[in-house]
């Protein structure tokens, strides 16, 4: 097993399922687990500012190592001060490695034992990603939480492509975790006397692969289990799996790995969903759901989905959501949203943005509380009540 350790204080567990509740310490700050992290792939969660991502308490932002490298380039962020500098953010930034986007956006790939060769979706220009290269990458940008080059096949595969896709992300775990070591000093991470800890350096998580098949996913964990990284992310779901089939490979895949670091299921998703895999012990999610739906005129509400394009709103002066905190629903009636967006104004895609992050975020300070007062299972319930 590995000595190394996770910046992750777990503070309560819930005693039905689980859940558990934490805060993840990087070097820009606290993560308080479970958490939505709103995706800024291209250095931009779409149509918001960093101010609006503070006003709605994100504490981690995901981003992306495969359009970053690309546009604007690693070299001209690490000139630009990294990206925190760049986009003016201030809080934790997790970059995935680009192994999704590398096969669902580029072209003419080409796996070789020692990397991954692909065109760029803009210009067609040719690249090579290395489990090396991309921890490379992960430190110009300068993100808090790096991930491992992984290898993405679609879920329908033969089991034998699968089952050979899983060992080359297996190796290139090793190799990034060997070069992880090779360029970040030692004992940068120490715990204080209230459990609290002081980071000074990026950490890393594994990737654990593995598809909808129970035996993949817990080879897959076993395996990472055993590296040196400080958290795990679980891919390969979330790509048109059946919610039971997701759920299965989840459940497949916690047990095999250590209580004390964070896990992070990649691209997740509705709040069933998030719900379905806090109950089953993980920790971090990120989406662009919320976002992508805004831009459609969908808000998500305490009383369900409400699409905005819907006549019923078109002289409604009742706020989006009249349980929401949020400025917009304190600010604007479902008539002025639903104006705006038949109108074509592009403040309708900021404005229910705002409103559905900060409707996850609150879903998910709900959800922290409730697994602290041990209230959990309620809440699950109640929620998935209005979005069934
Ligand atoms: N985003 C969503 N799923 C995945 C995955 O399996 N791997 C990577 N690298 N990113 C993802
Ligand atoms: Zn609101």
């Amino acid at each position: 097993m590995t000595k190394l350790i996770s910046p992750f204080k777990i503070l309560a567990r819930d005693e039905n399922s689980k859940a558990r509740t934490g805060i993840l310490y990087t070097k820009h700050g606290m993560v308080r687990t479970p958490v939505f992290m709103p995706v800024a792939t291209q250095a931009c969660v779409k149509a918001l500012t960093e101010e609006d991502l503070n006003y709605v308490g994100a504490e981690c932002l995901l981003s992306n190592t495969y359009h970053l490298y690309l546009r604007p380039g690693t070299e001209a962020l690490k000139k630009l001060g990294g990206l925190h500098n760049f986009m003016r953010w201030n809080k934790s930034i997790l970059t995935d490695s680009g192994g999704f986007q590398v096969h669902s956006l580029s072209h003419l790939r080409k796996i070789t034992e020692d990397g991954i060769w692909f065109k760029s979706h803009h210009d067609g220009s040719k690249h090579f990603f290395s489990p090396e290269s991309v921890i490379e990458s992960e430190a110009a940008i300068g993100s808090d939480i790096w991930t491992c080059l992984d290898v993405l096949m679609p879920n329908s595969a033969h089991k034998a492509d699968l089952r050979r896709a899983l060992a080359t992300t297996k190796l290139w775990a090793e190799r990034a975790a060997a070069h992880y070591k090779k360029i970040v000093p030692e004992q940068n991470i120490q715990q204080n006397e209230d459990g609290s800890f002081s980071v000074g350096h990026s950490i890393l998580f594994g990737i654990i692969q593995g598809s909808i098949y129970p035996d993949l996913r817990e080879e897959a964990a076993k395996h990472m289990a055993r590296q040196d990284v400080h958290g795990f992310c679980i891919g390969g779901l979330s790509v048109g799996e059946t919610l039971q089939e997701m759920n299965t490979a989840v459940e497949a895949t916690i047990p095999h790995l250590p209580e004390g670091k964070p896990r992070y299921l990649m691209g997740l998703g509705t709040p069933i969903e998030i719900l379905e895999c806090i109950e089953r012990g993980v920790d971090m999610f990120d989406c662009v759901w919320p976002t992508r739906v805004a831009r459609n005129g969908q808000a998500m509400t305490s009383e369900g989905k409400v699409n905005i394009k819907n006549n019923a709103h078109r002289l409604s002066e009742e706020p989006l959501d009249k349980n929401c905190d949020c400025w917009v629903c304190k600010r604007y009636t479902r008539a002025y949203l639903s104006h705006l967006y038949r109108a074509g104004e592009l403040t309708s895609h900021r404005l229910i943005s705002i409103h559905n992050i900060r409707f996850l975020i609150k879903t998910m300070e709900r959800v922290r509380a409730a697994i602290l007062d041990g209230t959990f299972r309620q809440l699950k319930k109640e929620i998935i009540e209005k979005y069934k």
